[in-house]
């Protein structure tokens, strides 16, 4: 059972299209030899000129979110299939903030992964507790019902990466510790397991997120659980090449 790491920047709405252009130009060079699957996230507006800047790389350009519908009336949304028409080729779904700013659900987050993947765009689908959650102790129940919820019926689990994003780790600077981190992981790879079946779970990959950086990424790396890394504030800068080679 091998599975590749792989590193996303989540870059939030952040960076105009010049910013965009210059951080792109920056970290190619920096991450061409990279051992891990490498992901940008920009905003909308900017993931066209993103793709077109690193055809022939090795990095692969995401969104921060999609609608499930083709088209139609739906103000402000943008469609998987204006995203493939563009040439994306991963999209983040759930993330903690899209639930809690604009009331996103599981049973969105359901409809968007099958959505995704019909179109042939990679999900890394977002779980994670809050602070009071985790305090109560029912971080566990919160991401094994997120987990049960926004990845049913899923066809081939193995396309989906999924990111563990405690919600009190995200721009906080407050990490979760790497047994923590590992730990959360676990329980989502062994949902998927009661879910999907043990091949499955353990060729399905899944992210840490929650204030990344140079400094902790390798600890976090190492533990068996954790596939890759899902970064917001560390992938704005040339630094975060030190992350994708950690
Ligand atoms: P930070 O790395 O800024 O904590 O953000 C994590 C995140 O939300 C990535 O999606």
């Amino acid at each position: 059972m091998s599975r590749r790491p792989v590193i996303a920047g989540n870059w939030k709405m952040n960076k105009t299209l010049d910013e965009t252009k210059a951080l792109i130009e920056e970290l190619k060079p920096l991450v061409a030899d990279a051992e891990a699957e490498v992901v940008f996230c920009p905003t909308f507006v900017n993931l066209a000129e993103a793709v077109k800047l690193t055809e022939g790389t090795n990095i692969g350009i995401g969104a921060q979110n999609m609608h499930q519908a083709e088209k139609g009336a739906f103000t402000g949304e943008v469609s998987g299939e204006m995203l493939t028409a563009i040439g994306v080729k991963y999209v983040v779904l759930g993330h903690s903030e899209r639930r809690e700013y604009y009331a996103e659900t599981d049973e969105g987050v359901n409809e968007k992964t099958i959505k995704a993947l019909a179109l042939g765009l990679t999900p890394i689908v977002c779980c994670g507790e809050t602070l009071e959650e985790r305090e109560a102790g029912n971080a566990e129940s919160k991401v094994v019902g997120q987990i049960q919820a926004g990845l049913k019926n899923i066809d081939d689990i193995t396309k989906v990466i999924i990111a563990y994003e405690p919600i009190w780790a995200i721009g906080t600077g407050k990490t979760a510790s790497k047994e923590e981190a590992d730990e959360a992981c676990g329980w989502v790879r062994k949902t998927i397991a009661d879910m999907y079946g043990q091949d499955a779970a353990d060729a399905v990959r899944v992210q840490y997120g929650g204030s990344v950086k140079p400094a902790n990424v390798a600890e976090l790396m190492a533990m068996d659980n954790i596939d890759g890394a899902l970064v917001g504030g560390a992938s704005l800068t040339a630094d975060f090449a030190k992350i994708v080679k950690y």
